[in-house]
Formats: structure tokens, C-alpha cells, sequence
């Protein structure tokens, strides 16, 4: 069986790892990777190959930024001849990236199976870009595996036939359970001590890159005054994503968040080192919709700076509180995180670091 598999973005390459990995250990199938290019520096894709032990894509589109429209219609012309010369059996594509829906797309017409990866999550709220891409790439989807039952339940009420639809569990999971152990090895903290981000040990995870929360400088202005405050308790590591970097100077933000003395900004980080700093965090503040996942089963405390979450598992069980951005609701999770009232979190059914087995076993048979 030859399985077509694409990536784009940073989240997309940990969900991916463990399939590769997996591919690996069936001689009948024969995996190519294909990358878009959506995300091309060394530290937000590059890195994440190496760490993760990912393969070198066998085909890179480097189709890079733009606007939603020039970068989705790019990968796409891009990625048809490549489905012309490899014709594969299937097309598997991850998360709710420009790249998911473009390859998607190509892939159903070309007519191969097209195979979603953690389908079926839905904020409810259509202006997130990646709502879009959720609800179109699901409606085009032969298997649509889900990470948790709100997934499924979603893609019911859509009418999506249930012999489509199958629960694993969640691939992120898996990368996230086989790299504890090295990522606790990472020097991350004596190397911010050293360069005196930290004194003791405790402190702040902070990471926030939304259009919603980014790209509006009365929302982002209301979050650094909750961030203020907190910062004067307690030291926050910040690695910031290159829009919100850009953005911080185009609206006129950079001077505001120097006078912070205690946000300590730094490049993007890699994986191992990002996991042991979220492990050994007091609280993360985020507004992405994987570290919602991964601070549930780290047991972090997780405040959310966004309205609505796609994946509500985390907040139901999980460690995660949806806050928004008002600076009141944000500092009052604040103060309950740190003051140990925060509830024991549960891990999610399935979120057992075998999911990628569960969905090759499902395509073997089914295909
Ligand atoms: C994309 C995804 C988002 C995901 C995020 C993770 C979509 C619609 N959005 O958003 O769901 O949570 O990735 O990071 O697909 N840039 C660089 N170097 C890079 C990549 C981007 O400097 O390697 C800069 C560019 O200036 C670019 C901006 O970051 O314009 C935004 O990148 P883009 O891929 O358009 O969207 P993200 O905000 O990263």
C-alpha cells in the first residue's frame, strides 16, 4: 500500500513521527512524505525533523507564506503532479493547517482515499482559519480519526457516516509519551538561570501566535495587562512565534513589552526543550490547541487565553481553563493555578501513546 503523507506546519510534525515511525515496522507499506513548506525556517521545521527522528520529507513544495488564498491555491498546484507521478493508494493529512485542506482537496480528486487525521474537532467559531480548514476537510474525508469523543459526536451531527469515523486516541500523544523521558534530560533551565531569565525554580510558560489574539492590538494590549501583573510574581518564558514577533512592532506593542521586565522573550524552541520547560511550568498561558493537550497529560495547570476551545476534552478533564482575554478572568485562573486549588486532571481515553498503531491497524484492514 503506498501511503502519501503531508505535513506544513509546525504542530503538523509531531502528529506525523509516529506514523512514520510506525509505517516502518509493516513491509507492505511504502511511505512518502511530503512536506508543503508552509513552514520553512530552521527552528519551526528543520528542528523539529531532527529531534523527532522524522524522516527527510521525499518532496518539499516550498510553497511558504502568504496570504490564505495565494498559500493554500500555491500548495495546491504544487502538490497535483506529485500525486500524478506517485498515484498512491491513500493520502494522509493531519490537523487543521492551510496544507491540510489544500492536499486534501487535490488528493480526494485525484482519487485517492484521503485519510484525516484528529478529525471531527470543532470550536464552533468560523473565524478561526482553522475551523475552516476542520469542517472542509472532514466533509471530504474516506477515514476521519478521532482524538476524543466530542470529535466523533461533531462528525455525526454532520452526517458523516460512522463507518468512517474511528476513535485512536491521538498521535501527538504518542510523541509527546515517547519523548518524556529525553526531553527531561534537556538543559533548558540551567541555560535561562545562566543567562538570568530564572533565579528559583518556578515559573511561567507563555505562548501565543492567534490572528484573533495577535493581530488586534486592543486584544493583545488587554492580555499583556493580565501578563503585567502576573510578571511581577512570577518570571515568564515566552518563545515566540514569528507573527506575533512581527506584530508586537507593527502595532506599536515592542516598547510596552520591554518595560515588562519579567516576559523573557526568546526565538522558537525545539520540542524537547519546549516539553521540559511546559512539564516543569507552574501554570502555561496559550492560546494554541495542542498545548491544551499536552499540559492535560503533563498535568500542568493550562489557562487558555481564548473564548472557545475545539477541544474540549481538556477542559472537561483535562487541566485547561478557556479564559478569553479579558485581564480579570485571565489573572483570576492565574491565581487559582498557583494557589493549588486547581483540580487533578484525568488523562483522556486513548491518549496512551498507541495510536498510531491503532490507525495503521485500521488501514490495513480496511484497505
Ligand atoms: C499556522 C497555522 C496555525 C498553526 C500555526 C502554528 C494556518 C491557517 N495556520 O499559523 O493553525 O497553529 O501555523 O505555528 O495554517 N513565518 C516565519 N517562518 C516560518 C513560518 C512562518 O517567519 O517558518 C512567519 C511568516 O511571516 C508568516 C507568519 O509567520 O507570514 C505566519 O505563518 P503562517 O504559516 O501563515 O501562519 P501561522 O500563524 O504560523
Amino acid at each position: 500500500m503506498k501511503i502519501l503523507n503531508v505535513v506544513g506546519a509546525r504542530p503538523n510534525f509531531m502528529k506525523i513521527a509516529p506514523l512514520m515511525a510506525e509505517y516502518g515496522r509493516h513491509e507492505n507499506i511504502h511511505a512518502i512524505l511530503v512536506h508543503t513548506g508552509q513552514h520553512y525556517d530552521e527552528i519551526m521545521s528543520n528542528l523539529f525533523f531532527r529531534e523527532l527522528g522524522i524522516p527527510e520529507p521525499d518532496i518539499n513544495l516550498e510553497v511558504g507564506s502568504g496570504s490564505h488564498a495565494v498559500q493554500t491555491a500555491e500548495i495546491m498546484k504544487r502538490f497535483e503532479p506529485v500525486l500524478v507521478e506517485h498515484k498512491p493508494d491513500v493520502v494522509v493529512v493531519v490537523g487543521d493547517v492551510n496544507s491540510t485542506i489544500a492536499c486534501g482537496l487535490v488528493a480526494v480528486k485525484s482519487g485517492a482515499r484521503l485519510v484525516h487525521i484528529e478529525a471531527g474537532l470543532r470550536s464552533g467559531d468560523r473565524s478561526m482559519p482553522e475551523e475552516i480548514n476542520r469542517v472542509l476537510t472532514d466533509s471530504i474525508s474516506d477515514f476521519l480519526f478521532c482524538t476524543e469523543q466530542s470529535g466523533v459526536d461533531n462528525l455525526l451531527k454532520e452526517g458523516i457516516a460512522k463507518e468512517k469515523i474511528h476513535l485512536v486516541g491521538h498521535v501527538m500523544i504518542d510523541t509527546l509519551l515517547s519523548n518524556l523521558e529525553k526531553a527531561k534530560k534537556s538543559t533548558i533551565i540551567d541555560q535561562l538561570r545562566k543567562k538570568g531569565c530564572l533565579d528559583g525554580d518556578a515559573f511561567a510558560m507563555l505562548t501565543m501566535h492567534r490572528p484573533s489574539n495577535v493581530d488586534d492590538p486592543k486584544t493583545f494590549s488587554r492580555i499583556l495587562d493580565a501578563l503585567e501583573v502576573i510578571q511581577k510574581e512570577l518570571p515568564i518564558l515566552f518563545p515566540i512565534h514569528p507573527r506575533t514577533r512581527k506584530n508586537l512592532n507593527a502595532l506599536g506593542l515592542q516598547d510596552r513589552m520591554d518595560s515588562l521586565r519579567n516576559i523573557h522573550i526568546m526565538d522558537p524552541i525545539g520540542y524537547l526543550d519546549f516539553l521540559k520547560l511546559n512539564s516543569c511550568a507552574k501554570v502555561v498561558l496559550t492560546d494554541s490547541g495542542g498545548i491544551q493537550e499536552e499540559t492535560t497529560v503533563l498535568k500542568v495547570p493550562c489557562i487558555t487565553l481564548r473564548e472557545n476551545t475545539e477541544r474540549p476534552v481538556t477542559a472537561e478533564i483535562g487541566s485547561n481553563q478557556i479564559v478569553g482575554t479579558d485581564p480579570q478572568r485571565i489573572l483570576a485562573a492565574y491565581r487559582n493555578a498557583t494557589s493549588g486549588k486547581w483540580r487533578e486532571p484525568q488523562i483522556p481515553p486513548l491518549w496512551d501513546g498507541k495510536a498510531a498503531q491503532r490507525i495503521v491497524k485500521i488501514l490495513l484492514e480496511e484497505l
